[in-house]
C-alpha cells in the first residue's frame, strides 16, 4: 500500500504533467525514494491512482533502468558499461569492486550495504571510468580510489 507521504507527494506533482502516463516514471521514482525499490504492491496501487494498467507501468519500469523492481542495498553503485568506460578498463575496475565487496555484478552485499548494477553512459566519458553511487557521480574511478570512495557510504 502506498504510504500517506508517497500518495501526497505523487498527487502534488500530478498537475505538473499533461496526463498520468507522463507522470508514471516520476511516480515510481517517488515510491523508490521512499522504499528503495518498487514492489508489486506499490505498482498495483500506482495503477489505481494513475488509472494505468499494471502491465503498462511494469513495461515502463523495465525499460527505464533507474527504476528498480527488486530490493537493493542501502547504497546503489551504478557502473557505466558503455564504450568510453570500457576502453578505459571498467571491466577490470568492476571486477575489483565486486571482489572487494564479495559479490557478483547485480548482487547485494550480505550486510545489505551495497548493490552493484550496470548502467549505460553516465555522460562523463571524458573522465572514464565512471560510477554513480546513490545518484552522485564519481569520475576517474580507478582501482586506487575504490576503498576511499566506498568508505564514504555507511
Ligand atoms: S561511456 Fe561511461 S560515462 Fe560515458
Amino acid at each position: 500500500m502506498l504510504s500517506v507521504e508517497e500518495r501526497k507527494e505523487i498527487e502534488s506533482k500530478l498537475a505538473d504533467y499533461p496526463n498520468s502516463q507522463a507522470m508514471s516514471i516520476e511516480a515510481m521514482l517517488i515510491v523508490q525514494r521512499h522504499r528503495g525499490w518498487v514492489t508489486d504492491e506499490s505498482l498495483r496501487d500506482l495503477s489505481e491512482l494513475l488509472g494505468l494498467s499494471v502491465a503498462d507501468l511494469d513495461g515502463v519500469a523495465t525499460f527505464y533502468n533507474l527504476i528498480r523492481r527488486k530490493p537493493v542495498g542501502r547504497h546503489v553503485v551504478h557502473v557505466c558499461d558503455s564504450v568510453s568506460c570500457w576502453i578505459m578498463g571498467v571491466e577490470r575496475v568492476c571486477s575489483q569492486l565486486c571482489t572487494n565487496l564479495g559479490i557478483a555484478l547485480g548482487g547485494t552485499t550480505a550486510d545489505g550495504r551495497f548493490t552493484v548494477l550496470p548502467i549505460v553512459c553516465l555522460g562523463a566519458c571524458d573522465h572514464a571510468p565512471a560510477v554513480m553511487i546513490d545518484g552522485k557521480l564519481h569520475e576517474d574511478f580507478n582501482g586506487q580510489r575504490i576503498e576511499e570512495i566506498l568508505a564514504q557510504y555507511e
